[in-house]
């Protein structure tokens, strides 16, 4: 079955007033509705009303990097889903590896937030994947799939059907070492086997995006693989040349 493919770009804590204007600006102009991919960018919180205004009317949508599991309250420093929407996001990212290991988000915790992510209508991109040790304690499987339970457990299947999914190895994150096209395939066909045991139309729609590392130069192998359907870009998304060879390579 052919997805559809989606190059989110993730700009981490990196950018200001006058950087984002002339990135937005760049990429405005580069995708075009007859670009192939969907293309978004899920940028820091506070300029999400400049990306609102400077992206009103294109093909380009946008998100946040995290989300509160909490709808409203006494929670000072969170961002609610709700305010989210206020500001035109479709997606967020929930559950990127920065914020497990710096902000110790559990499992449990990631499926919460993705869920109240949903019920506002936001589109959360559930990030997953392995350390380096995991990895070579062979363990990537169980790794993944622990996490993938606890947000199958919260979701179900009608919630999975509008999420996306991002396997992003740790070791692979902001390191310049990418997983390769093999390695990368075969964390996403267990993904998607994982999903398919809940509901196997679900997971043969789902968008499972790739993200560590991917760069114009390995792009194109990566998203070729049958069951990459995407990538989710940190470094590469600040630089407009780059995040638009990658959507033009997509
Ligand atoms: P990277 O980051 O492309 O800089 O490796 C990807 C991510 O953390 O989403």
């Amino acid at each position: 079955m052919s997805r559809p493919t989606l190059v989110a770009g993730n700009w981490k804590m990196h950018g200001s007033l006058a950087a984002n204007l002339s990135l937005l600006t760049a990429l405005r102009a580069g995708v075009t509705p007859a670009l192939k991919p969907q293309v978004a960018v899920c940028v820091p919180t506070p300029y999400l009303a400049q990306v609102q205004s400077v992206l009103a009317g294109s093909p380009i949508a946008w998100g946040a990097q995290d989300v509160s599991e909490h709808a409203q309250g006494a929670y000072t420093g969170e961002i609610s889903a709700g305010m989210l929407q206020d500001f035109g996001c479709r997606y967020t990212l929930v559950g990127h590896s920065e914020r497990r290991a710096y902000h110790h988000e559990t499992d449990a915790q990631v499926a919460a937030k993705a869920e109240a992510a949903l019920k506002i209508g936001l589109t959360p991109i559930l990030c997953v994947g392995e350390t380096l040790e995991e990895r070579e304690a062979d363990a990537t499987t169980q790794v993944v799939t622990r996490q993938l339970d606890a947000i199958i457990a919260r979701l179900g299947a009608a919630g999975l059907s509008k999420s996306v999914i991002a396997y992003e190895p740790v070791w692979a994150i902001g390191t310049g070492k990418t997983a390769t096209p093999q390695q990368a395939q075969a964390v996403h066909a267990m993904i998607r086997a994982c999903i398919a045991q809940v509901d196997g139309t679900v997971a043969d729609r789902l968008q499972i995006l790739y993200g560590g590392s991917m760069k114009p130069a390995n792009a194109k192998e990566l998203m070729g693989q049958p069951d990459i359907d995407g990538g989710l870009i940190g470094g590469a998304a600040l630089v407009a040349t780059d995040f638009l060879a990658i959507c033009n390579n997509a």
